[in-house]
């Protein structure tokens, strides 16, 4: 079959990025330009000037992507976009743009679900390291900054489907790691920091209680009441943490680290580090064990009962070191085969856009023009 070339471009939060992936396996090119330095002085990111960066940003971007792959925009078979879910002014400019390209060049436009995406993104690197054999039934864990979903995942020739087994009822992993890294003072985004503290603490240092959900009943209206739904939440864990910090008397240090590292001109971990007692990367430390344990207790859970012999782990979090180690060595002794994006594609980026938008291309799945943001979008 001929070499398909389809440009991804991704602006659902804080980055701008453009891709080209061939025939939905190939990365020529993946270019991504991080809002994070912007929003770093507010601790989190800020909808309106992500906006304006991604306004900024998106030529320039979309111009590396082909430069970088050595291509045209005339060369290119089709584009995709990441139509949701997401910041709605951040998705627009995406949108909008992609659409205007589409126009000017007579191509066709995918849109893509931003979830999807990040579970593509561990099939297009399967697929780039010669493994086109996933072995179904395929669970995926979407632990990013806005969600911690599991979806079943089906695949009927170039047809994918979701089905959602489990959610978070409240925070997202990825922001239960950017409150708490706030909360102590750290930085922003917390995620990348913990990771790296986390390895300079016990942790077993401080207990934290497992979060207790009530799963949803039999006569719900969840499609099949028998096997229950796999939920997380992790707004307690953030609280159990800030009751530490008040019993411990930890405020005062933590407003003094707080104004040490916004002296920071590069907030680098090691810089923090520095900062940082030892009680505090012990409780840095136990945070992570914590999260870890329960991301990999429910997970592992949920792929029992569903008979699971594939699960991919993928979103911002996927990145984490702890969860990577522990996640492929419990994989293991239950004989599952966990499967995660290499760090650079586990975070948003646009080449996974791009790799989803492959089988939607060979569907013939393209947009209208009426195809707008959708900042709410789920996944079916
Ligand atoms: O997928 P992503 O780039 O954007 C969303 O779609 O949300 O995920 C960003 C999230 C942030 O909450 C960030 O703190 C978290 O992923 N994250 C990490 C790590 N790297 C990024 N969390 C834990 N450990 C990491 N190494
Ligand atoms: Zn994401």
């Amino acid at each position: 079959m001929a070499d398909i070339d389809i440009l991804g471009i991704e602006s659902s939060c804080d980055e701008t990025a453009a891709a080209i992936v061939r025939s939905g396996e190939q990365i020529l090119s993946s270019a991504v330009y991080s809002q994070i330095a912007t929003h770093q002085r507010f601790g989190g990111v800020v909808p309106e000037i992500a906006s304006r960066e991604h306004l900024r940003a998106i030529v320039p971007v979309v111009r590396q992507a082909l430069a970088d792959a050595g291509r045209t925009y005339q060369s290119l078979d089709a584009l995709a976009v990441t139509r949701g879910p997401g910041l709605a002014g951040a998705l627009l400019v995406g949108v909008s743009f992609a659409k205007a390209l589409a126009f000017a060049l007579d191509k066709p436009l995918i849109a893509v679900n931003h979830l999807e995406g990040h579970i593509h993104a561990v099939l297009l690197e399967e697929r780039q390291k010669g493994n086109h054999q996933i072995r179904f039934p395929l669970m995926t864990l979407v632990v990013s900054g806005g969600h911690t979903h599991l979806y079943l995942a089906e695949q009927k020739e170039n047809a994918w489907t979701y089905r959602n087994v489990g959610h978070t009822r409240d925070d997202a992993a990825g922001e239960a790691f950017d409150k708490v890294a706030k909360l102590l003072g750290l930085g922003y985004p917390g995620g990348p920091l913990v990771d790296q503290l986390a390895r300079h603490g016990d942790p077993k240092a401080v207990k934290f209680p497992p979060a207790q959900i009530k799963h949803r009943q039999r006569g719900d209206r969840s499609p099949e009441p028998e096997r229950p739904h796999f939920d997380f939440s992790y707004s307690g864990i953030k609280t159990a943490v800030l009751r530490h910090v008040e019993l411990n008397h930890m405020q005062a240090a933590i407003d003094e680290r707080r104004a040490a590292v916004a002296r920071l001109t590069k907030p680098k971990a090691d810089a923090i580090r520095q900062l940082c007692d030892q009680h505090t990367l012990d409780l840095v430390a136990s945070f992570q064990h914590a999260m870890v344990d329960d991301l990999i207790g429910k997970t592992l859970a949920a792929t029992r009962e569903y008979d699971i012999n594939t699960l991919f782990v993928s979103g911002g979090v996927a990145a984490n070191s702890e969860l990577r180690a522990r996640f492929e060595q419990r994989g293991a002794d239950e004989g599952l085969a966990v499967h995660f994006p290499s760090r650079p594609l586990s975070t948003d980026n646009a080449a996974m856009i791009a790799a989803a938008a492959y089988p939607k291309f060979l569907a013939g799945e393209f947009a209208t023009a009426e195809v707008s943001a959708e900042a709410n979008l789920s996944l079916q």
